[in-house]
Order: C-alpha cells, then sequence, then structure tokens
C-alpha cells in the first residue's frame, strides 16, 4: 500500500475509533506509529531454500536472493517506553521484489491473537482506557474482561508468559493468521509463517533485564551486527482440513508438518526508509488472505496509523 492507498482506505469509521482507542493508551507522540511505536530498521536478504515453491508461485518464496527491510518494535503506544517494559516485540519484514513490488510478513512474539473481531478488540483497548482514567470500577472492569475472557484467555497467558528477550534476534515471531499458498494450478493449502531464530530462543530474567538500559534491544543489535550478521529461518506451517482459518484466537496443533522456505540475514542498521508501512494484507500472486475478520481490518487500522503520523500529528 502506498500513500495514496493508505489515503483511500482511511475513510473507516471503526478504524478511526481503533486509532483514537489505542492513542488514548499513552497520549499522542507526533510522528510515530500508534502501537509498536519505538522500533529499529535493518537492511537485509532474504535466500528462499525452493522448499516452498511447489505449494506456492510467489516471487520471493521461488529461488534467487531478495532484498528485504526488518524493523524490530515494542508492542507500546509509548515510543519512550523502556524495552523491558512491553511484554510483546514485533518484526515486521518488507520483501523488496521486481517492479517496486512489496510484500510484508507482520509478526510478534506471541502465536495467537487475544480478540477474535475489531469490535472486541475495540472494547477492550476501551476497557484498558476506562480502567486507566479510573472511570471503571472494579466490578465494571471484571464484568468487562469477562466477557472477552473465553477467546482472550489464551492468548494472554501466552503473553504473561513471555520473558524479555535476550536480544530481537532470540525470539520466535509469528504471524498469527492464516494466509493460503496458491500453486500454478490454483491448488491452495491454508499456511502460517514464523520466523525462527537461527541463534536460538534466548530469554533474561526480570532481574536481569531491570540493569539493562531502557533501549538495551536496539543497542544489543549494534554490538550483534558488529560481529556478523543474524539471521532467522521461515517456517510454513502446513494446516489440514480441520485447522480453524478464521480465527486468531486458535492455535493449530503443534504437529503439523513445517517447511524451511528460506533464510533471513540481516546485515546492518538502516535509518527508517520514509513512508515505510507495513501491512500484512499487500499479498501477492501466489499468496492469499484468510476469512479472519481482524487480519481484514489491519488493513484499515494501518492507513488510519500511517495517514496520522505522516501528518506529524
Ligand atoms: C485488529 C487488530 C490489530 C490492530 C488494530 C493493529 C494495529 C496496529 C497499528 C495501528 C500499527 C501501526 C501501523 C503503522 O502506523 O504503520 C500496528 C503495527 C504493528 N502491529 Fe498491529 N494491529 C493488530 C493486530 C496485530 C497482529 C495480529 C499482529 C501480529 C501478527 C500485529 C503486529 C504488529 C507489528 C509487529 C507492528 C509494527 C509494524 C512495523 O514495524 O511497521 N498487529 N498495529
Amino acid at each position: 500500500m502506498n500513500a495514496n492507498d493508505a489515503e483511500r482506505t482511511r475513510q473507516c469509521p471503526m478504524a478511526v475509533d481503533m486509532i483514537d482507542a489505542m492513542e488514548a493508551l499513552s497520549g499522542i507522540h507526533p510522528g510515530y506509529r500508534r502501537v509498536h511505536a519505538k522500533g529499529a530498521c535493518y537492511r537485509a536478504v532474504f535466500h528462499p531454500s525452493g522448499e516452498a515453491a511447489p505449494y506456492t508461485t510467489a516471487p520471493h518464496l521461488q529461488g534467487g536472493a531478495v532484498d528485504a527491510i526488518v524493523r524490530f518494535s515494542g508492542n507500546s503506544s509509548d515510543p519512550a517506553l523502556a524495552d523491558l517494559l512491553s511484554p510483546a516485540k514485533g518484526m515486521a519484514v518488507q520483501f523488496q521484489l521486481p517492479g517496486g513490488v512489496k510484500t510484508s510478513l507482520v509478526g510478534v512474539t506471541f502465536p495467537i491473537f487475544f480478540a477474535q473481531t475489531p469490535e472486541s478488540l475495540l472494547d477492550l483497548v476501551r476497557a484498558v482506557n476506562e480502567a486507566q482514567a479510573g472511570q471503571l470500577s472494579v466490578l465494571d472492569m471484571f464484568k468487562e474482561a469477562a466477557e472477552h475472557f473465553s477467546e482472550s484467555k489464551r492468548s494472554l497467558l501466552e503473553i504473561k508468559r513471555l520473558l524479555p528477550p535476550a536480544s530481537y534476534a532470540t525470539n520466535r515471531y509469528f504471524t498469527i493468521h492464516v494466509f493460503y499458498l496458491v500453486d500454478a494450478d490454483g491448488r491452495r493449502r491454508p499456511v502460517k509463517f514464523e520466523w525462527m531464530p537461527d541463534a536460538g530462543v534466548d530469554t533474561l530474567s526480570l532481574m536481569e533485564a531491570a540493569k539493562r538500559p531502557a533501549d538495551y534491544l536496539e543497542q544489543e543489535m549494534t554490538e550483534r551486527l558488529q560481529r556478523g550478521p543474524a539471521s532467522f529461518t521461515l517456517q510454513i506451517v502446513l494446516g489440514e482440513p480441520d485447522d480453524p482459518t478464521d480465527d486468531s484466537t486458535r492455535p493449530w496443533p503443534e504437529e503439523r508438518e513445517r517447511l524451511d522456505a528460506g533464510r533471513l540475514v540481516i546485515e546492518a542498521a538502516i535509518q527508517e526508509p520514509s513512508g515505510l508501512l507495513m501491512d500484512p494484507t499487500a499479498v501477492v500472486d501466489g499468496v492469499e488472505l484468510s476469512d479472519d475478520p481482524i487480519l481484514h481490518f489491519r488493513h484499515l487500522a494501518y492507513a488510519e496509523s500511517f495517514h496520522r503520523r505522516s501528518d506529524s500529528r
């Protein structure tokens, strides 16, 4: 999506409400993303293994190397928040394809989402706002939580269990939603994408993380990249017929077959390119979106956030 597309898709009242509610979490920080505000960008190259090629015509999953931009982030709406205090981290990868075509995989460090629909997410964000402002009684807060508890419970437990990472380069990152890979004959296979850190998963205790500087994750990447590149393997999880495809709150069984689709090699820090928008719905031929309402709504919400931050509002 470019700036013009973002302007056109910005007209959704629900997306306006969502971004208003997200801004209320920590105030407006002009020029920053409305969530995942704190982050750092890197230059990278993706080397596809070819293992996914029988399942899809997508150009970045065939043979040749593809340039990419990676942005690691903390989940908070506050760009000044210490790394320790944002529990989940993000990894957004934009593949730069021939002809100026771009497609992104946007992941986080927990495998399932905490809302089934944009409506329930908006309720949750508003409930947090009201609780922060002291407008919601403890009883109302419990009522609100209970209403969403069944769909949010698993995801929130996963997030609660997260320990601070030793590095942006030592997390698994999940793109959560289901996508379809489409082969040359039009056959569709439901899949999920996951980045596995080649350096292994490495976390800190809360005590250790509390001793690190507020921006320790970006500092650690600077030191790590001075020693050599950091890398991730892109795993593609192959869905089976009964696996849910339109509900981000439900996991797939662990034992699903996986492909190693390629290796992302992160080389150096870069300034964020102007106009960078990592839209998870911007897919290319050979990849299709599932019917997950959260996935489709992200297109609208990201456009609204992009518009506001581009205005330096
Ligand atoms: C309806 C649900 C969601 C909403 C409303 C939402 C909203 C947003 C917004 C407004 C931004 C900033 C966009 C920008 O200004 O460029 C953002 C960024 C981000 N979101 Fe979401 N999000 C949702 C679901 C998710 C999910 C399911 C994931 C994980 C798979 C995710 C991961 C991220 C990441 C990693 C970023 C940072 C992207 C970057 O570095 O450019 N979000 N989100």
